[in-house]
């Protein structure tokens, strides 16, 4: 249908007829002379169409917006070049139009930017801006620059079910109803881990796949109900085997696809010093503000606020401080509060620091009056605090004052832009093996139940579980956790125990696990893996917050697709079919 691209069409064809088709992104009708830029994959080229080619002018007058051309016409040098355009150079004396298809009522605009919801209900609109098509383009060239290199290095890419039984990684499960057997559900897999392991046990040396996993969970701007792994997992290695093989990887196609050298080794970082420092197990280290303890300062004092965690094992007194916030005014400091409850905090203490020499006179707080001089002095020293700064106080468990200043860290730092502008990637290990779930009231494992402990000793891990530390691992880019693995547990004692700690008992663990168990019986290797986060590894390469704007149709937070309608209702007799009968919400 064509010879040319119009995003292609340069200097070297100027006096060639070419014959093109797109889209029209622009028309502009003078008396004597049409302007059409039309616009494909590759960009936009202007057309001239003058009144001499009468057919064609006339046609000119009928185009709107984003309708479906076919055009001829010689390539000439434009008189007026525009640099701003690849081929600004060149513009297309137009002699014939073929109108392929018109474009009547458009919902939108493609220059107007509308709300997400009306881009996500016409998304294939949307992704004919240009902005959408070079997000797209860049996570082609990311899948592309990973499977390039992974095949490179005797990874073998091997495809796992969809249709499967559960595997646990702490969502619920979708679930896929069987109609020859009455009653019984495949579940999607939350990611490919059982299956990559029992690959390994199956004498394949080195995996990967680029894998889509479904997760029943809340939604977030990093967090989709599909998403796509690339899923790997090595025979005989341990962790530091997996992570600079990786990292290398990593390194590799951040400078191909978007030339961003990211430098290395890349440090590590203990869970325990990430969430001591930062508040977080994926820390943002282009925000150089830090956590400060204070518990040593604040123990003697009467506020039970503070003195009560700081003399608790399990509790945790902490300060943030915030450079140059004492211009805050009450209301944006209220608002810190509103935004720090969010992730659990009873309350917001503050202090002003408006001229620290004046000493108690030059500070303005509602706690000031319960710290008594040596706590006050203690906290202003131990935070470094200078003259227009505010100091932010959480008080409580250790967890949540953790995960409330770690946000108001990283919420303030933006507020304030005090985000540097660099890549900082590392390693978070040594997390805990399990996690109390106070709504579960039982023991979870942290990265998942598949996870090798540092301490190979079955005993020794059920004496000791709450201390046990796993030997998994984080990827961290500027505050996202992009990648997430551990060494496994290869031997079928250990995995019980394990089973046994998360409070699943073996009859359970046979029904859901039988067949893993047994596979670890059979010589299964030492092996270890990781996954990474395709998504959010194409996000952050295109510099959006959203990983949404790199997938081409993606959900809505409350786990929609707006275009086609999707989850929608099905026939009873489908249903019937299924042997599934649906509840009514309002019966529930
Ligand atoms: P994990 O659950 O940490 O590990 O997932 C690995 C990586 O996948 C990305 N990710 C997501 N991206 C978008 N939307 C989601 N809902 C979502 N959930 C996770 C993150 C994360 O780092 N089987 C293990 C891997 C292993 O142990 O080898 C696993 O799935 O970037
Ligand atoms: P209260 O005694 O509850 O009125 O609290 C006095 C001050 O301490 C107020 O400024 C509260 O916002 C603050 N505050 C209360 N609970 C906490 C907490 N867990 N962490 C930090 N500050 C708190």
């Amino acid at each position: 249908m064509r010879s040319h691209y119009c995003g292609l069409i340069d200097e070297a064809l100027i006096d060639q007829t070419v014959t093109l088709c797109g889209w029209v992104d622009s028309v502009r009708l003078q008396s004597h002379v049409a302007f059409v830029d039309l616009r494909d994959h590759e960009g936009i080229v202007q057309i001239v169409i003058e009144r001499e080619s009468r057919e064609a002018f006339a046609q000119a007058g009928e185009l709107g917006y984003e309708c479906c051309l076919r055009l001829e016409g010689k390539v000439r040098r434009r008189i007026a070049a525009n640099d701003k355009l690849r081929t600004g150079q060149v513009e297309i004396l137009c002699e014939r139009i073929e109108i392929l298809n018109k474009a009547e009522g458009l919902p939108f605009a493609l220059h107007e930017n509308p709300a997400e919801e009306t881009r996500l209900k016409y998304r294939y609109l949307d992704l004919r801006t240009a902005d959408m098509q070079r997000k797209m383009r860049l996570r082609t060239r990311l899948v592309s620059a990973l499977r390039h290199y992974l095949d490179g290095r005797g990874f073998q890419d091997i495809e796992t079910p969809i249709l499967t039984k559960a595997t646990p990684e702490g969502a619920r499960d979708y679930l896929v109803p069987s109609r020859v057997h009455a009653g019984e559900f495949y579940a999607l897999p939350q990611s490919p881990q059982l299956f990559k392991q029992l690959l390994m046990v199956a004498g394949f040396d080195r995996y990967y796949q680029i894998a889509r996993c479904f997760r029943d969970e809340d939604l977030r701007a990093d967090r989709q109900p599909e998403f796509t792994q690339l899923d790997m997992e090595f025979a005989f290695v341990g962790e530091r085997d997996v992570q600079d093989a990786v990292e290398a990887m990593i390194r590799h196609v951040f400078k191909e696809v978007s030339d961003v050298d990211l430098g290395g080794p890349f440090p590590r970082m203990t869970y325990a010093e990430a969430m001591t420092r930062y508040g977080s197990d994926k820390p943002d280290l282009r925000i150089a503000l830090e956590l400060v303890d204070i518990a040593e300062h604040v123990r003697h004092v009467e506020f039970k606020v503070f003195s009560g965690p700081a003399n608790d094992a399990a509790g945790r007194v902490a300060v943030l401080r915030v450079p140059g916030g004492a211009a805050f005014t009450r209301k944006q400091i209220d608002e810190l509060g509103v935004y720090a409850a969010k992730y659990g905090a009873k309350g917001l203490a503050w202090l002003r620091v408006d001229d620290l020499a004046q000493g108690r006179e030059g500070i303005n707080s509602p706690v000031a009056k319960f710290l008594d001089d040596a706590a006050l002095d203690g906290v202003l020293k131990a935070s470094a605090a200078q003259s227009g700064d505010l100091l932010l106080f959480g008080a409580g468990p250790w967890k949540t004052v953790s995960d409330f200043l770690g946000a108001l860290r990283i919420k303030v730092a933006r507020d304030l832009g005090l985000v540097e502008n660099a890549w900082k990637p590392l390693w978070v290990v040594d997390f805990p093996m399990f996690e109390f779930d106070a709504e579960e009231g039982r023991f979870v494992a942290l990265h998942h139940p598949f996870t090798a402990p540092k301490n190979d000793d079955v005993a020794d891990l059920k004496a000791n579980a709450v201390n046990s530390v796993s030997r998994g691992y984080d990827m961290v880019l500027n505050g996202n956790e992009i990648g997430g693995g551990s060494i496994r547990i290869h031997r079928t004692d250990m995995q019980s125990a394990v089973f046994e700690l998360l409070g699943i008992g073996a009859e359970e663990a046979n029904a859901k696990f039988g067949f893993l168990l047994e596979a670890l019986r059979f010589g299964a290797p030492p092996h270890g893996g990781i996954a990474f986060g395709i998504d959010r590894i194409a996000a952050l390469m295109a510099g959006t917050e959203s990983i949404r704007d790199v997938i081409a149709f993606p959900k809505t937070a409350s786990a929609q697709d707006l275009m086609t309608a999707a989850p929608s209702t099905v026939p009873a007799r489908q249903l019937a079919e299924l042997h599934v009968a649906v509840i009514e919400p309002a019966s529930v």
